[in-house]
């Protein structure tokens, strides 16, 4: 039985990546800090599992900024593989707290790296890079694994960092390390914070009568974002090639914030009409002309990553590897998701109950 240890458990991609790789078989280990209320609610479902839980998952309680309790923890699991997904990943919030982001996100790379080199642990690392590492400019997209990189946040830069010095011990010392690229991918466990997830449960909590519009920030940025299920296989496809190689995965669609929204509101049967422009856009229920969204410059950001457009043919060739989730069905997932939540009915029963 291979043995796993996955930094950021208990994150959205950790989650699913747990669920998979229990259903290959494996050992799971996981990395858990300590907190005032408990925040494991995306793995409790498995922990609490009597077949699961502290038989073939099992957690820890570090940090990847102690490197006395990384160390110790290689050493007691012994794992075949680790997935370093933890990492203070918002890239707004990195501007508030940029030295905080380079301690987890970028030195707790090191830490971790430097941890199996000393052990001399034979296993396999993945880093969760980011296509934040190419900075989003229109004139490299699409990106793939040559364009220049120029990160645009504390959290890019950080992430940058973690790339190359991956790369870095991975030349020097041999270790078996290679870096997922990761466009922008969501899921109904996404955090309530980024924007994808905040415009479904708006969308949800409006009907609900919970909230009366959504405000967002830049309505233009344009990503590139797939389902978070599919991109966990590739996480794993890279560590079972013979070579260690960086790999892009993403969905080669970019859409913007605001088709995002559109998007949302149209599997409840709602269609934005926007008027105005720059801070005054605002978009309305066409049918009854209902305020629905409007643009807060608190949500802008001091340097913004305009154009994110993924060019992953590599991972097709190499790793047979391509997402399964179309853009479509990734919101209509979210939406319903929040919509069982928020309201207690399924986007289907809301719109039978609506004809
Ligand atoms: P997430 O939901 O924000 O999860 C982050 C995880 O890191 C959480 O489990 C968090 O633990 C843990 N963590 C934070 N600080 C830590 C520390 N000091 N020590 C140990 N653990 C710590 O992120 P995600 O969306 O799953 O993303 C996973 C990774 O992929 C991240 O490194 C992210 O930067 C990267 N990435 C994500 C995307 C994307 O679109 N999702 C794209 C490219 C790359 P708590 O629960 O205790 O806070
Ligand atoms: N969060 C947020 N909130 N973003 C907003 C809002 C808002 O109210 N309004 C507009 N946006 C814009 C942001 O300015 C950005 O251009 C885009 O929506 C996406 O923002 P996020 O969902 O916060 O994600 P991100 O692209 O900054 O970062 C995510 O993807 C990266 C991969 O490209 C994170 O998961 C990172 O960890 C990841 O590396």
């Amino acid at each position: 039985m291979k043995k796993a240890l996955i930094t950021g458990i208990t994150g959205q991609d950790g989650s699913y990546l747990t669920e998979f790789l229990l259903n290959k078989g494996y050992e799971v280990h996981g990395i858990i800090r300590r907190h005032s209320i408990s925040s494991t609610e995306r793995i409790d479902h498995l922990f609490d599992n009597s077949e699961i839980g502290n038989k073939k998952l099992f957690l820890h309680y570090g940090d990847l900024t102690d490197s006395s309790n990384l160390n110790r923890l290689l050493e007691k699991i012994g794992p075949d593989e680790i997935y370093n997904l933890a990492a203070q990943s918002h890239v707004a919030v990195s501007f508030e707290v940029p030295e905080y982001t380079a301690e987890v996100t970028g030195i707790g790379t090191l830490r971790l790296l430097d941890a199996i080199k000393e052990s001399n642990l034979n296993c396999k690392f993945y880093q969760a890079s980011t296509s934040e590492l190419f900075g989003g400019l229109a004139e490299t997209a699409p990106q793939n694994e040559n364009t220049p990189f120029y990160p645009k946040s504390p959290y890019g830069v950080a992430k940058l960092y973690s790339y190359w010095i991956t790369v870095n011990y991975r030349e020097s010392y041999n270790v078996f390390a290679c870096n997922g690229i990761l466009f922008n991918h969501e899921s109904p466990r996404r955090g309530e914070s980024f924007v994808t997830r905040k415009i479904t449960m708006a969308v949800a909590s409006i009907l609900a009568g919970k909230q009366d519009k959504l405000s967002l920030g830049n309505l233009e940025a344009k990503r590139d974002w797939g389902f978070a299920g599919d991109y966990i296989k590739g996480m794993w496809l890279m560590l079972q090639q013979d070579k260690p190689y960086d790999y892009v995965l993403s969905t080669n669609e970019t859409h913007t914030v605001k088709e995002f929204v559109e998007l949302a509101f149209k599997q409840v049967d709602i269609n934005i009409e926007w008027k105005g422009v720059g801070v005054d856009e605002k978009g309305y229920d066409k049918k009854n002309g209902t305020l629905l969204v409007d643009v807060n410059p608190k949500y802008f950001r001091p340097a913004e990553v305009e154009l994110l457009h993924g060019d992953c043919s590599k991972a097709e060739k190499e790793l047979g590897w391509r997402r399964e989730t179309s853009f479509l069905q990734l919101i209509y997932m979210m939406v319903d998701s929040d919509m069982r939540e928020i309201l207690g009915v399924s986007i289907e029963e809301y719109l039978y109950k609506n004809k």
